[in-house]
């Protein structure tokens, strides 16, 4: 593997921030992942699509490029499919369902790498990462073992598992096992996909109508990386108790809110930012989206600084209009 010095990360940053990294290496092998060490800080990247550069990294950034997608079981029902870290996300979607496979297809199109779905359990339209999810082998950097992780053992959670909180940056996670449907159930309980379906004229949707639909709608709601840095919802939707929720809908009533599984209600950021006034503000290259005021943009040359003084700006006043405290998404280096 060979370590480069001073590599810049703007290719590898959905935000296009420009930065740079002391040390630099792709990974390509999993025979590489012996001469890691923890002797200077490590940085795994997989496609930049959930970060935010504030600084220079003084330290060792390793790109994800294991490989390989290997059917490991099948049978009439399902197939076990284990997938490379560094494989990417919506490539791996677009492979399961031209094989039939059943599970991925609401969470079409997300950025990034398979290496890093776990890490914040991604979900979009109804579905979570969670509900395909079998097991990840993954490397442990302080003592060079490689371990493995069942659901359970991931603590997964709303944009969240247990290498975001406990185990942060301790291991490389190596490769994630699906389990996949070969008698897909659609799931199309979230309103915007039966529309598009409708739009679409599609009247029995299979799992290539429903992950189409999810591509159209995200095209038409999200700003596209390649044209605008962004990293997606800078913020996560908070969730507070029913009974501040009802109180707040009170003074709000066109408040949004949806009820979750354990009692509490989740808020939907996006409009509470939005009352803030924020949508579509600009402040030099830093901005917040004029279509997704949960989205924070790089207009140009916004400093990753730039958009987390934006990010603590918002934060602040969705507390002092709502008394509500907005949690980032992003990982902020
Ligand atoms: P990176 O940004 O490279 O890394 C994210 C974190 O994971 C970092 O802490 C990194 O160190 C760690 N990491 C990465 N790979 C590994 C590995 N192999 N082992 C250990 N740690 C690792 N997310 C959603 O959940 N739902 C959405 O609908 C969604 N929509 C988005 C839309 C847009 C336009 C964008 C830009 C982003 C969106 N995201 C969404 C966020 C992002 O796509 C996901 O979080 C994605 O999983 C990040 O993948 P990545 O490979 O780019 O991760
Ligand atoms: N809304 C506003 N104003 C806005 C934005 C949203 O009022 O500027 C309202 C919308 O009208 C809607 C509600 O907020 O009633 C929810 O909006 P949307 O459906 O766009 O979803 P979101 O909550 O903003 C979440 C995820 C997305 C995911 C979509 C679709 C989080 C933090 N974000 O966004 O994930 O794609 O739902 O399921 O949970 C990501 O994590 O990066 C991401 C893009």
């Amino acid at each position: 593997m060979m370590i480069q010095e001073g590599v810049s990360l703007l290719p590898y940053n959905t935000f296009k921030i420009e930065t740079s990294a002391r040390y630099f290496s792709i990974l390509s092998s999993v025979s590489d992942l012996s001469i890691l060490h923890t002797r200077v800080p490590l940085l795994v990247l997989g496609g930049g699509s959930n970060m935010l550069f504030t600084k220079d990294f003084d330290g060792w950034v390793i790109k994800n490029e294991l490989k390989g997608i290997e059917v490991i079981l099948e049978n009439a029902d399902y197939v076990l499919v284990r997938v490379g870290a560094g494989v990417v996300w919506h490539e791996w979607v677009l492979h399961s369902i031209e094989n039939g496979w059943g599970g991925l297809e609401n969470l079409s199109l997300i950025p990034g790498s398979v290496g890093a779905a776990p890490i914040q359990n991604i979900g979009a339209y109804g579905v979570e990462l969670v509900q395909t999810f079998h097991a990840l082998e993954a490397y442990h950097i302080a003592s060079k073992e490689v371990h493995h992780f069942s659901k359970d053992d991931c603590k997964f959670g709303y944009r969240e598992s247990v290498f975001k909180g406990a185990l942060r940056g301790q291991y490389i996670i190596m490769n994630v096992q699906f389990k996949l449907s070969k008698k897909p159930d659609i799931n199309i309980g979230y309103g915007a996909i039966q529309q598009e379906l409708d739009k679409m004229g599609v009247v029995e949707p299979k799992i290539k109508d429903v992950s189409d639909a999810v591509i159209r709608i995200r095209q038409s709601k999200l700003p596209d990386p390649n044209q605008i840095g962004n990293a997606g919802s800078f913020f996560k939707n908070p969730s507070v108790s029913t009974e501040f929720a009802n109180k707040l809908k009170v003074a709000y009533p066109g408040l949004v809110s949806y009820s979750n599984i354990d009692g509490s209600v989740k808020l939907a950021a996006g409009w509470l930012i939005e009352q803030c006034g924020w949508k579509g503000v600009r402040r030099g290259d830093a901005g917040c989206h004029e279509k997704q005021a949960l989205v924070l943009v790089n207009f140009g040359k916004a400093r990753g600084a730039e958009i987390l003084a934006l990010s603590n700006e918002i934060i602040q006043s969705v507390q002092d209009k709502f008394g509500v405290h907005l949690e980032r998404e992003v990982n902020i280096i």
